[in-house]
């Protein structure tokens, strides 16, 4: 893999080595002293499988450097946090204080990059489709991995939202999977939705008329038009964020209503889809996409468990990506 550009770029044999290597990271990372999985193995079985695995990677020349000019917590963190793992040089560019503020152009920066020995850029970017027109620009051997642009697409996210959902339900394959919020604005539901059905789920969603994408007949997902009907018996509900930062000023007025209809509360969840698996890339808006009550309730866990295999996703991308 050169780049992880778009989801809709990778075969399904793709993404299963991804999620395979994920999850190799994820059982030689977690130390079962602390409970953490559901390991059978004695200890030092577990670390010659930890050893064996980051031994066979090939990370160590490698200098990652993350360019981030949206806010993260979640996806910026993991990055680190998976290159520091892997043993990989990282660089935490700063924009505002780079040479950008003195006009430097976004390619003379990675050109500038590349001498100094970075391959491999992670770029979060609020402009749609910025990875990959950068990546054409850029001539020299840098990999590129869109960390989310604009609101087109977020592949690492639906990448460990996959993992979740594989760890949960074993396959996803003809589940009722729905998808509620500001899916007009959502790189997320993008990116989820290009994954979902290459992997024969059933996507469904639905959003208030405020944020229903204009051109929704090009989602290939079946729309709904209630709220509860939309959620009962689903195998998933996966929550989206209001993207305040990206609405219009209507949308905004509208959106202040949005949590007296739609907020997700452990008694509708119990009443339309009491086995559903409940999940959010974050960061959640408390008591507005769901309560407080339910976020912090054992249903909500699986939405910090998605974080955690962000780590582990976000691990086997930077080992993947060759540029
Ligand atoms: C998402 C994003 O930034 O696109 N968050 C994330 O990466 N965990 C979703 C969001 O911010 O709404």
């Amino acid at each position: 893999m050169k780049n992880l550009i778009d989801i809709k770029r990778l075969t399904k044999e793709e993404i299963d080595t991804i999620i395979t290597r994920a999850a190799e990271f994820k059982t030689a990372s977690q130390d079962p002293a602390r409970g953490e999985i559901n390991y059978t193995g004695g200890i030092s079985d577990f670390a010659r499988l930890g050893e064996r695995l980051y031994r066979a990677n090939s990370c160590a020349n490698k200098t990652a450097c993350l360019m981030f000019f949206e806010n993260s917590t979640r996806t910026k963190c993991s990055f680190l946090i998976a290159a520091d793992k892997l043993g990989m040089n990282v660089i935490d560019f700063n924009a505002q204080t780079s040479s950008l503020s003195k006009g430097e152009t976004l390619k003379d920066t990675l050109d500038n990059l590349y001498y100094m020995g970075v391959n491999t850029i992670v770029l979060r970017h609020g402009e749609d489709d910025i990875t990959d027109k950068i990546s054409k620009e850029v001539t020299l051997p840098l990999a590129f991995i869109n960390a989310g642009d604009g609101q087109n697409a977020h592949p690492t996210q639906a990448l460990l939202d996959y993992m979740t959902l594989l760890e949960k339900l074993g396959t996803v394959e003809r589940k009722k999977i729905v998808i509620v919020g500001d899916v007009s604005h959502s790189r997320v539901a993008k990116s989820n939705l290009a994954l979902l059905n290459k992997m024969g789920a059933d996507v469904h969603f639905f959003a208030p008329e405020y944020f229903t994408p204009k051109n929704k007949g090009e989602y290939a997902a079946i729309w709904e038009t209630d709220y509860d009907t939309a959620i009962s018996d689903a195998d998933v509900i996966m929550l989206l964020r209001i993207q305040t930062e990206r609405l219009n000023g209507e949308e905004s007025e509208m959106a202040k209503h949005y949590s007296e209809k739609y907020c997700l509360t452990s008694e509708r969840l119990a009443k339309y889809a009491p086995d559903a698996i409940l999940m959010h890339p974050g960061p959640v808006n408390r008591g507005v996409e769901m309560s407080s009550e339910l976020l912090d309730s054992p249903k909500g866990r699986t939405i910090l468990e998605q974080v955690r295999n962000g780590v582990y996703v976000r691990m086997a991308v930077l080992e993947g990506v060759k540029g």
